[in-house]
């Protein structure tokens, strides 16, 4: 089967690889219909992690079940799934309390497995034609009549619709409150649609790339550009010199000034000085235990300059890591289904998979009008779309026009 594979540092390339097969009788094999590129796999494009070259990569999938081992006996062939990036068993001391992000089975000598993705097991990802799915019973979100025309807005419950969530959640973020993200990418526009839908009071999104930036407003968020404006001083003015109620932390250990230098620092004590005394601090982007080749030496270690005199002071409390997608996605799925959400309004981009690597170099880049690539691993036709004209809407049906790319 085709499959993108990663070479090495911003080296990704469409190749042959062998076709998955059952491995144990959990198993399930899925035909891949959908699969997106995430900001998390950028972090692996750029070389910045220890992914070995020669992965397949791709961990936000959906497809239809193909076949299955002898023991799964819920799922069949012929259903369409959503499978969370999480990979996890459903039966060890974590996945029993509903935190499938730090599953104790698949990934052995650690909490957390994942498709096709750096130091979380050795799982193949799944922007290819065909995907192995474990304790699938366990993984695969059976999708509602209808998805397949709608593949767009599930594929989102793989991943970044949870995430979102999960940020929201962290932050404990209630009806009325005001929440500040920082970082409009996908995970952080759905941290502000998610607050939309929650019944935030105040939603604020600082970034600094206006396509970005429109699709937040889009989701009802005030925007702040930060390459315009300083964005604690913007925070503080909206919220009459108190601060927001809840911070969420939607960049990761990549947070950059507008300028582009890596400053990585700079969100978590922006949230830090943003949110008001008492407040709280979600915090989904990812951070690594090292990043051997930052240039600067804290990060190089995993350590961050974190204003804790300040955090303390303000009695702030913080959590943060990975989403435990099985926590939120079927009821965020009930969502999609009764038109009350629909996350797709973010995709910029539906390619082939021979498309991809040149996708990633866009998304890496953060060109503008690449918010979000979803690839079609069956499909020979690419197409783009205007996100802008695209608005979340209480139907069921695309309303898109498309455009060839
Ligand atoms: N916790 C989880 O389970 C989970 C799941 C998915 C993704 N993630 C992580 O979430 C993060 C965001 O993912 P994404 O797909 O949206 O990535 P992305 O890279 O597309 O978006 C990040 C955005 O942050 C902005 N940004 C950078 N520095 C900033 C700053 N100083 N202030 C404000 N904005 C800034 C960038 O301009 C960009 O638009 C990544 O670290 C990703 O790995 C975590
Ligand atoms: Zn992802
Ligand atoms: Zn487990």
């Amino acid at each position: 089967m085709k499959a993108i594979v990663y070479n090495g540092p911003r080296d990704v390339q469409v190749k042959d690889v062998p076709d998955p097969k059952i491995k144990h009788p959990s198993d399930a094999i899925v035909k891949i219909t959908t699969t997106n590129i995430c900001g998390s796999d950028l972090h692996m494009y750029e070389g910045r992690t220890s992914l070995k070259p020669g992965t397949v990569i791709g961990h936000e999938n959906l497809g239809e079940i193909v076949e299955c081992g002898n023991a799964v006996a819920r799922v069949k062939a012929g259903d369409l799934v959503c499978i969370p990036f999480n990979a996890s068993c459903g039966y060890c001391k974590n996945c029993e309390r509903g935190l499938t992000a730090a599953c104790l089975t698949l990934n052995p000598g650690t909490a957390g497995a994942g498709y096709g993705y750096a130091d979380m097991g050795e799982l193949p990802g799944g922007q290819a034609e065909y995907l192995r799915v474990p304790y699938a019973d366990f993984n695969c979100l059976k999708l509602p009549d209808g998805a397949a025309e709608q593949q767009d807005d599930y594929v989102m419950l793989s991943d970044i619709f949870p995430t979102g969530w999960h940020a929201t959640e962290l932050a404990g973020l209630m009806p009325g409150e005001s929440v500040v993200i920082y970082g409009a990418g996908p995970v952080g526009l759905m941290a502000a649609y998610s607050a939309q839908i929650k019944g935030a009071g105040q939603i604020m999104v600082v970034d600094r790339h206006p396509d970005r930036l429109a699709l937040a407003e889009k989701a009802g968020a005030v925007v702040i550009n930060d390459s315009e404006e300083d964005p604690v001083e913007r925070v503080m003015e909206l919220t009459m010199g108190e601060g927001a109620d809840r911070g969420c932390e939607c960049v990761g250990f990549h947070a950059h000034d507008p300028q582009g230098h890596e400053v990585p620092n700079e969100v978590m004590n922006n949230l830090v000085k943003s949110v008001r005394a008492t407040g709280s601090l979600g915090v989904v982007g990812v951070f690594m235990p090292e990043d051997p080749k930052s240039s600067h030496e804290l990060a190089r270690k995993g350590e961050l300059a974190f204003d804790f005199g300040e955090f303390w002071s303000k009695g702030l409390r913080m959590a943060t890591g990975q989403t435990s997608v099985k926590a939120y996605n079927r009821h965020l799925c009930k969502l999609i289904e009764l038109g009350k959400a629909r996350p797709s309004f973010i995709v910029s981009h539906e390619l082939s998979l021979e498309d991809a690597p040149d996708a990633y170099r866009h998304f890496d880049a953060r060109e503008q009008g690449w918010t979000k690539v979803v690839l079609r691993p069956h499909a020979t036709q690419s197409k783009t779309r205007d996100t802008l004209q695209a608005h979340p809407k209480k139907s069921r049906a695309h309303s898109h026009a498309h455009a060839r790319h």
